[in-house]
């Protein structure tokens, strides 16, 4: 059952209903894979790993069978490059980054369930399997490639790795496949004045044999399938519509290069995979290392055989043409698996004013972050609230400070805590279930109607809404506390005052379940607290019914206040990127 509404952003959405079904939903949650080549800073985590694990775990909690699948790109020139220019091999090169970034991933507390990698064997033989049905469908043209080859480095340089003049926009720095101003899709020779990213030498364009994708032949069908995309953000359809509307043209999609993915074909033994052809097949090669690893091989095909599962990309602005058009032409060339339910392209999350930047030493810096000492909560409420849904955010320390003050420590924090101590101490830990009265009742419609919104916003992947919700519950939750003044009715009228508590407690709950998407560990520490168990799920309505509670232990504060000395020493922390020769240290 589904329902055309319109939503905050104005858009009419094809919703799911946010009620449960009677059929269990599967979800395949997929985040894009990041290039081990370097090391991600937070504008990597909001703009794809942390609005992917909020929703994945928002759909656990709803019950939908759910995976949340990523991994490491570790192919071709992005990792060459970086091993060229570090002096390290591409095995070490990945080997290393790979771990930093797992690492990080965790800390964050992003909850894969596979965090793969395109190096194992599991995908080489996936994309090797893919592409030959591709072939054997004639999708496939052999051609001849003028590409840009480095004299200095002695290496065929791929499309990004050159720089030069963007021939539409003139902007200065444009990307041999993409100028990042204009977003137009470029071939490194219509750069103007290229040069060679590594050294900045120009480079020399030769002639090689290569294998082509004949976009122009899956033109139709997709331009079909992205127009019945109703429930699409309308920058995603539009960035697709405006490749359709210039004309798919074929797209090689093999490199004269060693680090990849060899192409099992006579005549290119010697040529691995282009690394875009390669990477979002590895979406169902991590899949199936999943499936492998928790015993039952065969589980994988649940999520890209059976139609009924909704796969959602998550992915940076550049990525959006990749995941709309050369992605899912490859899927429909192939055949065999399911195409993307919702491609959730994101905006890009700016520092203090400006592009963050590692060689400029411009953001914060995730290896930074792990030692900052804060709890990953914290930054994850921050950083939910940047998520650059719609359009560019920017990481501002006064802003940051202030929202961890006033709503993480002032509403959401002081509400449950002031909860807990008073049911603590006043009430010996234990609040008995209890009938609600009027005000009660109105207090849990107003309640349960910002459930139902965070709910539907959910639904569609409007993040920063529904963290606006929990917000909201945490607000009524201390205006109720408030008029009531258990502190005084614990003399006054001892009865009532246990029915407020249980009606906070019950609010609390909501919160609990609510926030447990964004914070996770804040929310397991009151569940934990409450002995909720159980009631940690968001498969009903959270309606205040709690039986009575008896608490575990005497509750802690939840967040603490950051003062102006915490945001100094956490800005002397993280906002020095390491250099990368550091992790080859050992
Ligand atoms: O932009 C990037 O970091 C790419 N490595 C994203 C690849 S997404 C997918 F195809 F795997
Ligand atoms: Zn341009």
């Amino acid at each position: 059952m589904s329902s055309k509404v319109e939503s905050k952003t104005g858009k009419a959405e094809k919703r799911g209903t946010a009620s449960p079904s009677s059929e269990k939903r599967r979800v395949l949650v997929c985040c894009a894979l990041p290039y081990t080549n370097a090391v991600p800073h937070v504008g990597n985590i909001v703009g794809s790993h942390l609005p992917a694990d909020i929703f994945a775990r928002y759909c656990r909690l709803k019950g939908y069978e759910t995976l949340l699948i990523g991994g490491a790109d570790e192919n071709g020139t992005p990792t060459e490059v970086a091993a060229i220019e570090l002096k390290v091999t591409p095995k070490r090169l990945t080997d290393v980054f790979y771990k930093v970034h797992k690492m990080i991933y965790d800390w964050f507390e992003i909850s894969y369930d596979n965090f793969s990698r395109t190096s194992l064997p599991v995908h080489h033989k996936t994309t090797q399997d893919l592409f030959l049905k591709i072939y054997e469908k004639g999708y496939i043209t052999k051609g001849v490639m003028r590409q840009p080859y480095c004299e200095t480095d002695k290496l065929f340089l791929a499309d990004r790795y050159v720089v030069g003049k963007c021939p539409v926009c003139g902007y200065e720095f444009a990307r041999g496949d993409q100028c990042e101003n204009c977003a137009t899709l470029l071939e490194p020779e219509q750069l103007i004045n290229p040069r060679c990213k590594i050294d900045g030498s120009a480079p020399v364009f030769k002639d090689s044999d290569n294998l082509f994708l004949e976009r122009e032949k899956l033109q139709p069908s997709l331009e079909t399938w992205i127009l019945s995309q109703k429930h699409w953000r309308k920058q995603v359809s539009s960035i697709a519509l405006a490749w359709i509307k210039e004309g798919l043209r074929k797209r090689s999609i093999t490199r004269d290069l060693k680090w990849g993915v060899p192409v099992p074909l006579k005549g290119f033994e010697d040529k691995i995979f282009y690394v875009w052809f390669d990477a979002p097949i590895g979406y169902i090669s991590s899949t199936k290392e999943w499936a492998e690893r928790s015993g039952n091989p065969d589980k994988w095909k649940d999520y890209w055989l059976d139609p009924k599962t909704r796969i959602y990309n998550f992915l940076g602005k550049d990525n959006i043409p990749f995941h709309t058009i050369f992605w899912p032409g490859m899927l429909m060339a192939n055949g065999d698996y399911n195409l993307p339910y919702d491609v959730v392209g994101l905006q890009y999350c700016n520092y203090e004013g400006d592009k963050i930047s590692k060689s400029r030493n411009w953001g914060i810096f995730c290896e930074k972050v792990v030692e900052s000492g804060l709890d990953p909560d914290i930054w994850r409420y921050y950083l939910a609230y940047l998520i650059p849904e719609t359009k560019d955010s920017e990481f501002k320390w006064d802003d940051f400070q202030t929202r961890i003050n006033n709503e993480l420590v002032a509403a959401i924090g002081n509400f449950v805590h002031r909860t807990l101590t008073f049911a603590s101490n006043f009430l010996g830990g234990v609040v008995e279930r209890k009938e609600l009265g009027d005000e009660e009742r109105q207090v849990e419609s107003k309640v349960l109607q910002q459930v139902a919104e965070a709910d539907s916003a959910l639904q569609d992947v409007r993040l920063k809404d529904a963290l606006r919700n929990v917000l909201q519950v945490a607000i009524i939750g201390n205006e109720y506390f408030q008029k009531n003044q258990p502190w005084v009715l614990i003399k006054e009228d001892p009865e009532r005052c246990k029915l407020v508590i249980y009606t906070c407690v019950n609010i609390c709950r909501v919160i609990a379940v609510t926030m447990a998407p964004f914070l996770p560990s804040s929310s397991a520490r009151i569940s934990g607290l409450l002995d909720l168990k159980g009631a940690l799920s968001w498969e009903g309505e959270l309606k205040f019914s709690l039986e009575t509670v008896t608490m575990k232990a005497k509750p802690e504060i939840l967040f603490k206040k950051i003062d102006d000395k915490e945001v100094v020493r956490l800005k002397s922390i993280v906002t020095k990127s390491s250099d990368a020769a550091e992790f080859f240290n050992s």
